[in-house]
């Protein structure tokens, strides 16, 4: 089961909607571009890989509708709707990695505006099956780490559902158990979008890891109980210094973990290393509609009074001092990260 797969018969895009679980199983088709960016925006789509992927064949779908007679015409369009991708999230570095990606084959030279369509979709392909390989790479180097009888915490959906398949943080989790190591997972509900407890949960159950979910502010808790060996998250973007943008909540939980003295791992493909930002602190960070922090209900009732506001940042920065080391598909990157993360990204 892929998160995202392109339908070459229909020439559409086929997601699964993420909205609907744990409830449903559903699935979405995209026929165009706009539709591709709403997707993102909307968080049909989520977690940074899979919105880097899909917003790459957001691009096929723009460069096959387009009705341009020139490759030059072609090309210009193509921006626009890499303009238009782009904004859909702001945090991710794996959305503008993937765009740029997809312009640099667009720059190329070609005989004719299907012969350059067709490259595109090439490049697009070949970033979904990289996507695998990677995460499966990664979670070799992880898996490593993780011993017999652990007690993990996960913060928010890093699994086979925020990548095209498999997963980073959680396909260490996966691989580590099919190795046989006997884990324990509690799962960070992840508020205000609950990707822990809906979408992680739901695929710990399918994978049969033992798992409890816990209130994000119920990990301080088990951390100083002694009960957790190593915490686990994965990344949006990683700056040079390695500074991490992952899901909200991540900081609290590495504090709590490192006053505690539990390890603390960020999981991410180096496509989200981001080596142009000197720290965290130049990341930029979204902030969501205020209603996903006000609309919650306990026994069919809403809990926030008419007219109550809310902030509602979706991530943000664990500065790299909280970090025991940054698990990539090369190998796990420890302090000092300034220079070790250079090497990992520029493949030396
Ligand atoms: O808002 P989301 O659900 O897209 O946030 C996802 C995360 O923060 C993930 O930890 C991150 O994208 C890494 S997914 C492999």
């Amino acid at each position: 089961m892929r998160t995202l797969e392109w339908e070459s018969s229909a020439q559409r895009l086929k997601l699964i909607d993420q909205r609907a679980l744990p409830s449903q199983l559903t699935y979405i088709y995209l026929n165009s571009f706009q539709e591709a960016a709403e997707a993102i925006r909307n968080m049909t789509v989520r977690g940074a890989p899979a919105i880097g992927v899909t917003a790459a064949f957001g691009m096929i779908l723009a460069a096959i509708h387009s009705k341009a007679t020139s490759i030059d015409a072609l090309r210009k369009e193509l921006v626009s709707a890499s303009q238009v991708l782009n904004a859909s999230r702001p945090t991710a570095v794996n959305l503008p990695w993937a765009l740029k990606r997809i312009m640099v084959v667009a720059g190329e030279e070609f005989a004719s505006i299907d012969e350059l369509r067709s490259a595109l979709l090439d490049e697009a392909f070949c970033m979904a099956d990289e996507d695998v390989a990677t995460n499966k790479a990664i979670s070799t180097f992880g898996a490593e780490l993780i011993d017999d009888g652990d007690t993990i915490i996960h913060h928010c959906n890093t699994g086979a559902l925020a990548t095209v398949d498999w997963g980073t943080a959680l396909g260490i989790i996966r691989m580590a158990h099919e190795q046989g190591k006997r884990i324990h997972v509690l799962v960070d509900e992840t508020r205000p979008r609950l990707q822990g407890a809906r979408l992680t949960a739901w695929e710990l159950a399918q994978y049969k890891i033992p798992y409890d979910i816990i209130s994000d502010n119920a990990a301080g808790y088990f951390l100083h109980k002694g009960e957790v060996n190593k915490v686990l998250f994965g990344g949006d973007r990683v700056a040079r210094n390695g500074d991490v943008a992952n899901k909200i909540g991540s900081y609290m939980l590495a504090l709590a973990a490192n006053a505690n003295k539990v390890p603390v791992y960020s999981v991410v493909p180096t496509s989200t290393i981001d080596l142009s930002l000197a720290n965290g602190d130049l990341i930029p960070i979204e902030e969501r509609d205020q209603d996903e922090v006000l609309d919650i209900q306990i026994h069919g009732q809403k809990v926030t009074p008419e007219g109550a506001s809310a902030r509602n940042p979706a991530f943000d920065v664990t500065p790299h001092h909280l970090l025991t080391g940054i698990i990539t598909e090369k190998g796990v990157i420890y302090p000092p990260f300034s220079k070790n993360l250079f090497k990992a990204a520029a493949g030396m």
